[in-house]
């Protein structure tokens, strides 16, 4: 099949269900607040995008082979949860880092994001791993461009986490993304520089490491979908959903409340610190 270059059009409605992804990071924000269960911030969620935005959550009842249905609208997994972690009863509580994780079809186009909240006061440790997380987002989005590859991009996010001392999960990858949720390529957040396939201008896909604190082993739930580390240590995740440019890279997810690309990454800084 190989990876689709999508069209202008493609691209511009791509552009509309992105921000609207990353919109309902923003609304929901103010309500990941100690005593909320995570049922009512998916009850919140869905409300928004099919009250207000008029966007279908894309994780509901979605199932892919092997799957059984995936019964919620977002997902949040919670310290130790590596992702898809299901909304229900469980109440966040002091000190809890949260991964939210939104995908809304709007004109049958697909937007994909997630961010990492703190509960209250994260501990230091919960930050810094939160922090180089957005970090390797940002370096594997940094490689993007015509004639870069696959592997550039997991390398660069591997690096960044195991020089901290992390490690990154190898079961779940970023992704092709249009008209559907998972497309090709798998963008793995581990590899080796110039590996694997190059990237055109048109292409679209998610990076979006998961990384742990302590071991990189996972195991899935009874419940079928939530994926948690196995030593029980931290996991954190974030995502974007980027175009392949011309000259570059355009992040589709970005609003007001995304956090922007931190200022030590930028190319001045970057290029200060290889030099
Ligand atoms: N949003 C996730 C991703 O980034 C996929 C979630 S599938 C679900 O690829 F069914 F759990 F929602
Ligand atoms: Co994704
Ligand atoms: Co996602």
């Amino acid at each position: 099949m190989g990876i689709a270059i999508k069209s202008a059009e493609d691209i511009e409605k791509m552009r509309i269900a992105g921000r609207l992804a990353a919109e309902v990071l923003d609304f929901i924000a103010p309500h990941v607040r100690p005593g909320v269960s995570t049922g009512e911030l998916d009850r919140l969620c869905h409300e928004y995008m099919t009250g207000v935005q008029g966007t279908i959550p894309a994780p509901l009842g979605y199932c892919p082979p092997g799957y059984r249905p995936y019964p919620k609208s977002i997902c949040t997994s919670v310290n130790n949860q590596v992702c898809h972690g299901i909304p229900g009863d469980k109440v966040l509580k002091r000190g809890d880092i949260v991964n939210i994780d939104i995908t809304t079809i709007k004109d049958g186009y697909h937007g994909d994001t997630s961010r990492m909240f703190h509960v209250g006061e994260p501990s230091i440790a919960a930050r810094r791993l939160s922090e180089i997380t957005f970090e390797c987002m940002w370096l594997g989005i940094l490689e993007v461009r015509p004639g870069a590859t696959l592997g550039d991009i997991g390398h660069a996010i591997q690096r960044h986490a195991e020089g901290h001392g992390y490690s990154v999960v190898r079961e779940f990858c970023g992704h092709g993304i249009g008209k559907r949720f998972h497309e090709e390529p798998q963008v793995l957040h581990y590899g080796k520089p110039g590996s694997l396939a190059e990237l055109k201008a048109g292409m679209i896909f998610t990076i979006e490491p998961m990384i742990n604190a302590g071991r990189r082993e996972i195991r899935e739930l009874a419940d079928g979908w939530t994926i948690v580390t196995k030593d029980h240590s931290l996991s954190a995740q974030w995502e974007h959903t980027v175009l392949v440019t011309e000259s570059g890279y355009e992040v589709l997810t970005l609003s007001s409340g995304a956090p922007a690309l931190p200022a030590s990454l930028s190319s001045a800084a970057r290029q200060s610190a290889a030099a």
